[in-house]
């Protein structure tokens, strides 16, 4: 337990009060209290910078850098849904919460330098999309790129919606007049994790002094995705944040105990190598399982803005544009080691980890640094600013963008 930290738990205050969302509230709380230390402390990724290995495997690396631009003033304005969208979870819906600057987040444009990314047109997009199926597999900042494809899509439709969870799917919807499906499947780590307790008859953890804790099998897939990859067409997965969640994985209380093929892995790994186990399994996992022609996606790291300290220690996000470049550098540089730096550090393991897979690297992490103003801060009804979730409509809207134009991509060269 070299790595153990004396970190207390922190339970979210108003988790109990929204028994619809418990994770997701939890999530707000808890995860946003990303544990940055145990990341510095114990990280092995010299990588620290977005320009990475990955953009030789990006399918328009050689046209096109769409993570190295600007934002643009310039926008029409006109959100390309509104607030009344049923999907949009309550903390998220800025408009509705009168946060001041809800209506003018649609009117940043992100410019690549060397080419456009262009906002997808959601009526091409279902007519170019008759039966196909689409899962988001992550958490809840994926279900946040879920909602803003949903609402994009239902602003335009006027046919019928069928709501369903195909295959272990927390929510899914088929536009019935095109047969096209998304689907969202709720994993926090990806790879399958459960309550661990000592056994009174010993053991390799017991002998180490572990009496609590959760076990993660790094090689089975959660139950509530498992059969994602063999039923979607196209797939977008993410995961990162609960890595570092200590009021659920509480280095001491209740450490996360690593296994593979059922037995514990020793020694003990600490968070982020576990991390990067699960990983090279899970993506191994979908490589053999989805049907051949599955486009697959893995998203990057979304960055979190918290500003004057942590969720925990009265950090907010309450600006109302986006950061300069300059701002950027001194809140996400790894070497200056800020409240927010974890979010280059996770894509260092993904990097490392996707390198030489065949999926494609959604990397919306560099455009999304700039936004510091389209969290729902304290409009997410919460005792703490929420610098972390996005605002809807607003910025997640990009990320589709960004995933469209990839998958066209990818279509047009097949
Ligand atoms: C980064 O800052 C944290 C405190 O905020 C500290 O505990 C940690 O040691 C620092 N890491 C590095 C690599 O400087
Ligand atoms: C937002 O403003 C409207 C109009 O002033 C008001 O009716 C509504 O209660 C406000 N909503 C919140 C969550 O404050
Ligand atoms: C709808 O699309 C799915 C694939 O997503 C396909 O399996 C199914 O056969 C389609 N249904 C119809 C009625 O075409």
């Amino acid at each position: 337990m070299k790595y153990a930290m004396a970190t207390t738990t922190r339970e979210p205050p108003n988790a109990k009060k929204i028994p619809l969302f418990p994770l997701l509230s939890l999530l707000c709380f808890t995860s946003i209290f990303l544990i940055l230390s145990q990341f510095r402390n114990t990280s092995s990724t010299s990588s620290t910078s977005r320009s990475s290995s990955l953009r030789t495997f990006q399918i328009d690396s050689s046209s096109c850098d769409y993570t190295d631009g600007t934002w643009i003033h310039d926008a029409p304005g006109k959100p390309r849904y509104d607030n009344t969208c049923k999907e949009i979870f309550k903390g998220w819906n800025c408009i509705s919460a009168n946060k001041s600057n809800a209506q003018q987040l649609a009117t940043w444009r992100w410019k690549p330098h060397r080419c456009d990314l262009p906002q997808f047109d959601p009526l091409a997009f279902l007519e170019n999309h008759r039966h196909v199926s689409i899962g988001f597999v992550g958490d809840s900042l994926n279900r946040n790129m879920f909602v803003s494809l949903f609402c994009t899509l239902k602003s335009v439709s006027s046919g019928q919606v069928k709501k369903w969870r195909p295959v272990g799917a927390d929510r899914g919807f088929t536009f019935l007049s095109h047969n096209l499906t998304i689907a969202y499947h709720r994993t926090n780590l990806l790879a399958r994790y459960g309550r661990w307790s000592a056994n009174q008859n010993g053991g390799a953890l017991e002998s180490l002094g572990f009496k609590e804790g959760y076990r993660i099998d790094v090689d089975v897939p959660e139950s509530t995705w498992a059969q994602a990859p063999s039923f979607h067409d196209i797939l977008i997965f993410n995961t990162g944040h609960w890595w570092w969640a200590p009021s659920k994985f509480d280095p001491v209380k209740s450490p996360m105990l690593f296994f593979k093929k059922g037995q514990p892995v020793l020694p003990p790994l600490p968070p982020d190598q576990g991390l990067d186990m699960a990983l090279e399994h899970m993506i191994a996992y979908v490589e053999e399982r989805a049907r051949p022609g599955t486009v697959k996606f893995f998203r990057t790291q979304s960055p979190r803005h918290f500003e004057g300290g942590d969720w925990d220690q009265g950090g907010s996000c309450q600006r109302d544009k986006p950061l300069s470049t300059e701002q950027v550098e001194e809140v996400f540089s790894v070497k200056n080691n800020g409240t927010n730096v974890e979010v280059r550090l996770v894509n260092g393991h993904l990097y490392k980890a996707l390198k030489g897979s065949t999926f494609i690297v959604l990397d919306i992490t560099h455009l999304s640094e700039f936004r510091a103003d389209a969290h729902p801060a304290a409009a997410g009804g919460k005792k703490h600013d929420d610098c972390m979730h996005w605002c809807l409509p607003g910025l997640t809207d990009t990320w589709n963008d960004l995933f469209v134009t990839h998958l066209n991509s990818v279509k047009g060269r097949s």
